[in-house]
């Protein structure tokens, strides 16, 4: 297995009774520290704490029960625990449920090594597939059952594929995110997306005393573009557009930029090869799917590989890229309604601005649309879990 949601396939693996070696490019320190998204839909929360890594969570997990959408000097509340009979999301660090994991492998003797590199894929459409990797200046190999294809969008294992057997689809936007790490008691309880005049903006948090907020940006911009003073004043311009509200500022712990994409490759198994996460898709911030997409695959998967072990049957294998993709393809249609419903398009028409207003219109005067982006929001599953 290589890479990040490698350590949790490990951990519900071992739970089966199944080995596993856990291969990480990164450091420790590193993959425990850097920022990312941190919104956690009610069935990853379930899922996690099912399986024992809810303690933490469930403690410092900050439990949101709506959002708020910000358009045309209005303000329109998402309520999810009305409009999806009592669901609702936790706001928890990706780093923090790597945290957990690493402890969790590390204190059940998981094998787990960090700062690999050189990683190489040998035949994934054998019985017998073989990972060449170096580690700590020794070049070594592994052979196992399965690999798992965990290691991000710039991994090997889906250029391990031969890309005439790959089937993929993408789409690029035209901006990206800025995002910063701020030491500031957040200034709303809850998330809030605005659609602003100057573009987009998300005031979100971490913690009772840490706020992360998200501009939209152009695609090549760089941090000399964004002074301190302009990030405040974009924040401020995009965010106070509704009466009597203000964000708190704060020092700027962290800053940076993330391209917005979406992407799907659908061939997420070869062989004995299987992608996960991030190595297969892509979704754009905006609907705050992507972690928990990467835990929804490797949950099947563990599912598949565990029957193969149980039974010898191959039946959940074969199955492992259907059932993964119509939950994918559900995250990836919701993300870019999201994004395409919230962003100043910079390319846009008139025409495609009435078609935003007219949506955004509907969405904050009927409740059958606030259910639908409701329901997406805290997760909509196929299956249940
Ligand atoms: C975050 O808190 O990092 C966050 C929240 C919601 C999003 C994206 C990121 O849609």
């Amino acid at each position: 297995m290589l890479d990040q949601p490698a350590p949790l396939l490990s951990h519900l693996l071992a739970r089966q009774g199944i080995d596993s070696l856990v291969l990480e490019s990164r450091s420790r320190d590193y993959i425990e520290n850097r920022v990312r998204a941190g919104v956690l839909e009610q069935g990853t929360v379930n899922l996690l704490t099912e399986v024992g890594l809810g303690d933490r969570l469930l403690k410092e997990g900050i439990p949101h029960h709506g959002i708020e959408i910000r358009f045309d000097n209005q303000s329109h509340r998402i309520d999810f625990n009305e409009l999806t009979d009592g669901k609702g999301i936790s706001i928890y660090g990706q780093q923090e449920v790597v945290k957990d994991l690493i402890s969790a492998r590390i204190k059940e003797d998981g094998k787990i090594l960090f700062e690999v590199s050189d990683v190489e894929l040998m035949g994934i459409e054998s019985d017998k597939p073989t990972i060449k990797f170096s580690h700590e200046g020794e070049v070594k190999q592994s052979e196992c059952d399965f690999i798992a294809g965990c290691d991000g969008f710039h991994g090997v294992s889906r250029k391990s594929i031969p890309e005439a057997k790959r089937k993929s689809f993408s789409r690029d936007y035209p901006f990206a995110w800025l995002g910063i790490l701020v030491e500031a008691a957040p200034s709303s309880e809850e998330l809030i997306y605005a659609n602003s005049e100057a573009g987009f903006a998300l005031h979100s948090m971490r913690s009772p005393t840490i706020t992360r907020n998200y501009i939209q940006c152009n695609p090549d911009d760089s941090f000399e573009d964004w002074s301190n003073d302009r990030i405040w004043q974009a924040l401020h311009d995009r965010l106070e557009i509704v009466n009597d509200w203000k964000l708190e500022e704060g020092e700027i712990l962290e800053k940076g930029i993330t391209p917005m994409r979406s992407y799907v490759c659908e061939t997420m198994r070869f062989g004995r090869l299987f992608l996960a996460g991030d190595a297969a898709h892509i979704v754009p911030p905006t609907g705050a799917k992507g972690m928990n997409l990467a835990i929804s695959d490797v949950n099947y998967l563990s599912e598949a590989i565990s029957e193969w072990y149980a039974k010898g049957s191959e039946d959940l294998i074969k199955i492992y890229p259907k059932k993964c993709l119509q939950q994918v393809w559900r995250g990836e249609h919701f993300s870019w309604y999201m994004t395409s419903l919230l962003h100043k398009f910079p390319d846009s028409t008139p025409f495609q601005q009435r078609l935003q207003r007219a949506e955004l219109e509907y969405l904050f005067s009927s409740s059958s649309a606030s259910k639908s982006l409701a329901e997406n929001y805290v997760g909509y599953r196929f299956d249940q879990y």
